[in-house]
Order: C-alpha cells, then structure tokens, then sequence
C-alpha cells in the first residue's frame, strides 16, 4: 500500500511512503523509489532477496545489442543492492517471522529512501532494522547503503553476505561478458565486465565500512569470488541493544563516459578513476556523502520547485514527484543520450527514446533549463546519421528519425515483435518503427519551441536549421499525389492513436508535416538573409534552390483533413465508417490495455476507439488552427472514444480542457495523471516509471493551470487555476531570463529575476519587465 501522509506535518508533501510490504506489490515501489542522478538509475529492490523483485541498475547510453534477434537496450549492471544478512542463522526477509511497524519512506527533498522495521524471527526474538539508501546527486558516480541493525531481545551473531553481483540480466538477457573480479587492498572490491556486442566496460568498485554502536569495527572478513560474483562474507558479535551499522559504497564508471569520449584509454581510464573514487567515497563515509547529495537537491529545489495551494494536498506531493523524476532521468549535459521512455528506472522500452521526449517531456526543459533542452536536441542533432540511414532505407530522402532511438548511429531500433495476440495466439507484430512517423515532425516541432523561447541562434546554427531543413526534405518525398483528390497525401501510417494502423492522411500527422516544411522554408529565407558561414555550408550540402522547389511544391498542395459539418476533424481517411462500441467495460476497468482481452488489433483497427489522444494532440500544439468551437466540439467527441490506454493522454486532455474553459473536467484529469504512477494500481509502473507522463504532469500545472503558452516568439501567462487551487507558483525561464510566476487567486504576478528586462505578455497585456522587476494583473 502506498500511502500519503498529507496535512499530518510539514514536509509531508515532500514524502511517499509504502506502509505494509507485499510481495506481490514490489514492482511500483521499485520503480517510483528509484533513485538516480540523469547518470545512473537504482531501481529500490529491497536489500534482501524476494521472489518477484526486479535489481536494475541502468547507466546512460551503455546500450547492447543481446543477439541479431533482438534490438539494442540498456544493460543491467551488476546489483549493488544485494545486503543479506543472517541473523543467528536465520536470513532476514520479511516474508518469513513477524513484521512491524514497517515503513519505507522516500523524501523527494534529498532522493533518501528509508525502510524501518522491527523483525520477529520465527523463533521469537525480535530485532530493529534500518535501511537508507542515496544515489549521489553531487558526484554521479557514487552510490550507497546504510544498514543498522539491533538485536532486542539478546545478544546475536550477525553474519552479512554482499558484493558485486553480476548474475543479473535483462528480462533473460546477459548483456555482459563474465569480467575481471578483485579484491584490490583488502577492501575495494573490483568488478569490470564488458558487453558482449558495443564493447563498454562497466567498472563497478565496493567498499564496506562497519560500525558497532558508533565505533568503526574490524569484523572476521572472507572475500568470496565465485562465478559473475565478488563479494564479502563478515561476521560480528552484536549485543543486545547494540546496534551494527553497515556502510556499503559504491562506484560506477564505464567506457562510454563523456570525459572518455574518442579516447582510445577509455575502459582503463574509467576503471582507474572508479578506483580512485571508491577510495576517496571510503573516507569520507555514508554521512558525509549522503549530506552532499542532499545538498545538491536542495539547490535544484530551491529554483525548480513549484507550489501549489490546493484544498487537496496530494496536487502539490503530485508535481514535486514529476520534478523528482524529471531530475533524475537524462544526463543534462551529454548530447548522446535521449530520455527513455521509462528513464532509468526500469527495463521497459528498453532504454528507448520516443516524441514522449519532444512533445511531452522537452517543454519542460525548454521552459526551465534551456541547456539542458539544447543537449537533448543536440542528440538529435546527432541522430541525423541513423535518421538518414533510415530515410535510404525506406526509398526516402532527407532525415526520417526512429521512432524508437538508442544510441547515437543505431538508427532505428523498435523490437518487431510484441505481447500475444488473444485471436492468433501468436505475438503481435509492431508496426510502429516502420509506419509510425510522425516523429521526424514532432522533433522539428521541438527545434521550433526551443528557438522561439530561447532565440539561441549559435544551435540553429550548429544543428537546428539542418534538422528543420533535412527532415522536410524528407516529408516531400514521403507525401504522394492522388489524382482523385488534386492532392498530395501520406498514405500508410499509424498517428499518435496506435489503435488504428494502416491509415491514410491521418490529420496529426498532416499537418506536423506540413508544418515541418513551413519551418525549412523559413529556415532557409533566414539563412539567405543573414549569410555567412552556415548558409554556405548547408547550402553546398541541400542546394536551397532545388530544396525550396521541392518542399514548396509538396507543401502547397498537401492534403489537410478539414472539419466537417459537424465541426470534426477526422482522425484520418473513412474515421466516420468505422463501428462505434459500447466502451464502458474498458473505460472503467481500472487497467490499461483492456480491451485487448476481448479483441485483437485488426478488429480494434475497426472500431472508433483510441488508445490516446491524437487529433486533440493536434489542437493543443497548433493553437490557431481550428477555432475554439470546433476544439471543443472535437474534444467531446474524441474524449469520448478514447480509452486513455497510454500515459501520454491524460495531461492533453487536462491542458486542452483547460484551455477551452473546461475547468472540472481539466482536474479531473490532472488527478488522473496522478494515478499512472501514484495510484492504488500497483502494477501500472512495475516496468520503470512513465516518463511522458511526468513532462505531461509539468504541462497541466504550467501550460494548464498556469496559461503559459508560446505564440509565435512570445511568452503569454494567462492563468485559470481549478476550483480546488488558490495558488500557484513556478519558475520559467524566458530568453535566458529566469522568471517566477505567482498566482493567487484571480491575479497572477510576474517577477524578472534576471538581469536584463523581458517582455511577457500578462493577461493578454504586453508587459515589460525591467531585471528584478515584478508586474501583477
Ligand atoms: C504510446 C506511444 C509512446 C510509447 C512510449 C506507447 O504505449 O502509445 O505514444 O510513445 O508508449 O511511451
């Protein structure tokens, strides 16, 4: 059971605890208690081992490829969070004996988890148990444990097993070679394994320290090396009322580092320096480390935090755990690694980037740390190589990105088989990496929205105006003319809805297309007219004459589904021919993916259902393209048929009701956003937490109820809080500027905490605000 202990203290909003452990439950805790640094992800598998648990530790761009039958994914590291501990014989685990007054506690203040529990052992005696854990924030590299036990009822003889535990795999994948093991000094210990196919060595160095009621304590120590293990065996005489602390440090450092970027040393470097660092980590010790994290997140909440004033305290727990995660789930300043759609915190999506980054996520950064916004984009940037490949491939021109992306030159990497089908019993094949292509439009839409907040001309251009310009070049060769209609069409695709597959002119897609092409031609007349440099590299590389003709002559006559009498824009060519059904059933099941027990996807294909928002997507993007009756008309009726079977839905359709007024039915679905990975269904999130969905949580509060939108080159702050909030605070950063924004009821207050002056445009208002300066309306 989760449980949120809002209004009973000061820093309850702050705090997720699990109340009762359940053996069944194990998957969410691990993954919404993962802890991590964009670096490094630990999901919190319990120390001690249970049937059921999944012990991943995930390192940015560390990606394998297992064998020719699978795509590449992110290893899982050897487990470092192996701790057993056997107790006058008996192992602890909870699943065994008596458990009281259980809690495990993760305060989002600092990333500490804490479990707390007092055992019974079957034979009657009783013992209290401590568990924390960080993931340093202040120095990536650096993880740890803390273990204290105290025998209540009599002396004991404790005894602890731990190390180094390489026998973990990937849902049955080994992904490493057997590596070399050591014991260095009597007390590093040394794993360093290497993957079986991208040749990264993954160094992994340990160090325990122990201390019996405070005093550093010498136990009988064996180092244990067997096979993908290395360890330590130490026993120790523990009075009663005594408590015995273990510390268990630990360094990761790999190959594909960026300081050892090209170099040639590069897995001797990283396991020296991970050997350098596990001995200056054993110095200091737990405490000190611990607290340096701590204060590396209290400086990132002192300028990300946002408040909120809600008559329902779990809103504000709510957005702190999206800005919890969203810290944790990209290294910010490498330009080689994307966000997966699942993070760091669990094997799903394989480590795979998704639009979940540019549609659902990159705003948020865009919004609130430019840089780290441009190293995502600069990855696509960088992604051009496998995009390109991709585009030849497929008999295309231009950039056509993955749908699914890992490494840098990868290309695309979306498995080509899924789960069972209920009708053939055989799995489903995935279609998405091939037809599912709106991707390549919603990463020049990301471009779009990083310049119009930034105005970083030094990316557009290093990177931006050639991912705009290449990926339209690749629209005009994938749009195809239909006579019939006196129209350019792209026919065969799945839109965001992937309950309809093999569509023609699905609208989103349309027109992101079209719009990708609008932003080439503009790229290159602002190219033109500037000069220099970039204009004559990309136009000895694209040839802007040929390139206009070719994109120009597409875009004027692309096909663009209009609304119809009744003001609905169709999904997609004969959206009205398809079956309405009856979707109560799967609407309110309470779990995703329902309907798949009754149909299979060819006879879903039928049906007007969907998976997820995809016209509405649409409107929420292209804010001027339809009228307000006609988004409100489509919002009804798509709402309506869609069965929010994906985490990316709800926060559209909180943001867009929002928008159109429609202030209840904008909460209700904020809260809703709230249950994919903090509700009562424990196995929403087994597989890793919903990254989109946290970028979506940042959107309902800030786009939502804070009425930020970009228009053009502007910012405009319009905000409409729900009925249950009488306050909202959050930071924006606007043309490097940073800003807060403060609404209290009806009047909303804008304070320029940079250093030169910005103009917003407040309530509708054009509003200049001079550095230090606030402006209220
Ligand atoms: C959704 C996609 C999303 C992917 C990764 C799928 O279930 O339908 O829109 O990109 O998950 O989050």
């Amino acid at each position: 059971m989760l449980k949120y202990d809002l209004g009973k203290n000061e820093s309850a909003d702050w705090l997720i605890a699990e109340t009762d452990f359940d053996i069944d439950h194990q998957g969410k805790c691990e993954a919404i208690f993962c802890q991590g640094n964009g670096y490094l992800g630990q999901r919190a598998a319990l120390e001690e081992k249970y049937v059921g648990q999944t012990r991943d530790l995930l390192v940015t761009g560390t990606f394998n490829r297992f064998d020719a039958q699978e795509v590449c994914e992110l290893p899982n590291l050897p487990d470092v969070t192996n701790l057993d501990l056997r107790l006058d014989g008996a192992y602890f685990a909870m699943d065994r004996g008596r458990t009281e007054q259980y809690s495990r506690v993760m305060d989002l203040r600092g990333g500490e988890v804490t479990r707390s529990l007092i055992w019974t052992r079957p034979d009657g005696k009783r013992f209290r148990l401590v568990f924390e854990r960080f993931v340093s924030l202040a120095d990536e590299h650096l993880l740890g444990i803390r273990a204290a036990v105290t025998p209540l009822d009599g002396d004991c003889e404790a005894t602890l097993d731990s190390g180094i535990d390489g026998r973990v795999t990937c849902t049955g994948s080994q992904h490493f070679h057997e590596g070399d093991k050591r014991m260095i000094d009597g007390r590093f210990l040394r794993m360093v394994s290497v993957t079986t196919q991208s040749a990264v060595a993954c160094c992994l160095h340990t160090a325990f320290r122990y201390f019996l009621d405070g005093q550093e304590a010498e136990p009988r120590l064996w180092p244990v090396i067997d096979r993908r293990y290395l360890g330590v065996k130490a026993v120790f005489r523990v009075p009663r009322g005594q408590t015995l602390t273990i510390e268990k440090l630990t360094c990761v450092t790999t190959a594909r580092d960026l300081q050892y970027d090209g170099r040639p040393d590069a897995a001797e470097a990283a396991a020296a320096d991970g050997l350098a660092a596990i001995r200056s980590a054993w110095e200091k010790g737990y405490g000190v480390l611990a607290k340096e994290s701590r204060a590396a997140w209290a400086a990132f909440w002192e300028k990300a935090d946002i408040r909120v004033g809600s008559r329902n305290p779990f809103d504000q727990l709510l957005v702190r755990f999206a800005l919890y995660h969203l810290n944790i789930m990209v290294k910010k300043d490498d330009p080689r690694v994307g966000i997966g759609a699942k993070g760091l915190t669990g094997e799903g999506y394989k480590g795979h980037s998704f639009w979940d980054t540019e549609i659902f996520i990159l705003p948020y950064f865009i919004l609130t740390d430019p840089k780290a916004a441009r190293s995502l984009l600069a990855y696509r940037y960088k992604g051009l190589y496998g995009a390109r490949k991709k585009a030849k491939e497929n008999g295309f021109e231009g950039a056509m990105y993955p749908w699914e992306a890992a490494w840098i030159d990868d290309g695309e990497v979306t498995p080509l088989w899924g789960s069972a089908d209920i009708v053939t019993g055989k799995p489903i094949p995935i279609l998405t990496g091939m037809i599912e292509q709106h991707i390549t439009a919603d990463v020049a839409f990301g471009v779009q929205l990083y310049y119009a907040v930034t105005g970083d001309q030094d990316f557009m251009d290093r990177n931006g105006y050639e991912i705009l310009i290449d990926t339209a070049r690749f629209w005009a060769s994938r749009f195809t003319w239909d006579e019939a209609r006196g129209a350019y069409v792209i026919l065969d695709v799945i839109g965001p809805d992937e309950y309809k597959e093999h569509v023609d002119n699905n609208a989103y897609t349309n027109y992101m297309a079209v719009n990708n092409m609008k932003l080439a031609l503009q790229a290159m007349d602002d190219l033109d007219r500037r000069g220099g440099e970039t204009r004559e590299r990309l136009n000895a590389q694209f040839d802007f004459a040929a390139c206009r003709r070719d994109i120009a002559a597409v875009m004027e006559k692309a096909y663009l589904p209009k609304p119809g009498a009744d003001g609905i824009v169709p999904q997609f060519d004969g959206y009205f021919d398809l079956k309405a059904i009856d979707l109560t059933p799967y609407k309110t099941a309470g779990q995703v993916g329902a309907i798949y027990r009754d149909y299979n996807n060819e006879q879903i294909c039928t049906f007007q259902v969907h998976k997820q928002a995809d016209t509405l997507v649409l409107m929420l993007l292209m804010d001027d393209l339809f009228p307000k009756d006609v988004k409100v008309r489509n919002y009804y009726f798509y709402e309506a048929r869609t069965l929010h079977d994906s985490s990316l839905s709800k926060s559209t359709h909180c943001v867009l009701a929002a928008d159109l007024g429609e202030d209840a039915t904008a909460y209700r679905f904020f809260e809703g956003c709230g249950g994919i990975d903090l509700g009562p269904n424990m196995g929403t999130s087994d597989m890793g937490v919903h990254t989109a969905s946290m970028g979506g949580i940042w959107q309902c509060a800030v786009y939502g109820f804070g009425g930020v939108r970009v228009v053009g080159h502007e910012l405009h702050i319009s905000p409409r809080l729900p009925q249950a909030w009488d306050r909202l605070s959050f930071p924006l950063v606007w043309r490097g500027q940073p800003l807060r924004v403060t609404v209290e009821g009806r009047r909303a207050a804008v304070e320029n905490r940079g250093a030169s002056p910005v103009e917003v445009i407040l309530k509708g208002e054009k509003t200049v605000l001079a550095a230090g300066e606030t402006a209220e309306r």
